[in-house]
């Protein structure tokens, strides 16, 4: 086994333990398609693959709604690299991407630099879309205890951090605010053609629910 192989291995059981369970849509599951996903675009990009497993491993390890602070979760994952003996310029690299890629209601103005990033970045965003992303949206708004859908309830335009967190909101808003935007925020040529499909499917989906909804269908 090579130095890396054997970094991706610990990476594996170290997130699995972490996330094993986890109710909040940042599952174990969803890191393995994210990380299968970072893999087949890296693949077709060209891109270094193990920067892009290693980091679709452990993107979601420092998330602010698993840890006290972000901060502090950061902090843990710089520990993990450093103690597991990666090379300081690929731990710097892993952080900055882990860093810089989350969605927190779309008005980040940083973005994420390196082709690897970029490439995490869309399979995260690509695991919200599609069938997938419907699931852990609604998974995600009963874990909070919000409601499906309120007609009176209507999608807000800019989002503040607090209020995309722990405002009012239903599922069906998050469509609007959140995963309907996504198609057009990707980096990649692969992940574009990707989320097409996916997003497509969003249309369908809420077409039929709104039938459903006025007893159309
Ligand atoms: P973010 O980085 O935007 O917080 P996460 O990856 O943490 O997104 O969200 C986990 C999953 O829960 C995603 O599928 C996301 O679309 C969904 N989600 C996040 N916020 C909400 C919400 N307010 N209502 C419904 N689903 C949500
Ligand atoms: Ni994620």
């Amino acid at each position: 086994m090579t130095d890396q192989q054997a970094i991706l291995e610990k990476a594996r059981a170290y997130v699995f333990q972490e996330l094993n369970g986890e109710a909040s849509g940042h599952d174990w599951w969803h890191i393995h398609r994210v990380t299968n996903l970072a893999l087949a675009i890296g693949q077709k990009e060209g891109a270094d693959l193990f920067i892009c497993e290693l980091a679709a491993l452990l993107h979601d390890i420092a998330d602010g709604k698993l840890n006290e602070t972000e901060a502090i979760g950061l902090q843990k994952v710089h520990t993990w690299l450093t103690s597991n003996g990666l090379e300081p310029q690929d731990r710097d690299h892993i952080m900055d991407i882990i860093q810089h890629m989350s969605f927190k209601g779309g008005n980040q103005t940083q973005t994420v630099s390196t082709l690897e990033g970029q490439i995490v970045q869309d399979a995260d965003r690509l695991d919200a879309l599609g069938a997938i992303g419907i699931a852990r949206t609604m998974v995600y708004s009963g874990h909070t205890g919000r409601p499906i859908h309120d007609p009176a309830m209507k999608p807000r335009d800019q989002l503040t951090l607090e209020e995309y967190r722990n405002g009012q909101d239903t599922a069906i808003m998050h469509f609007y605010e959140k995963l309907l935007k996504l198609k057009d925020r990707m980096n990649t040529t692969t992940a574009k053609e990707l989320a097409q499909e996916r997003h497509q499917f969003l249309e369908t989906y809420l077409e039929q629910f709104y039938a459903e909804w006025e007893a159309e269908r």
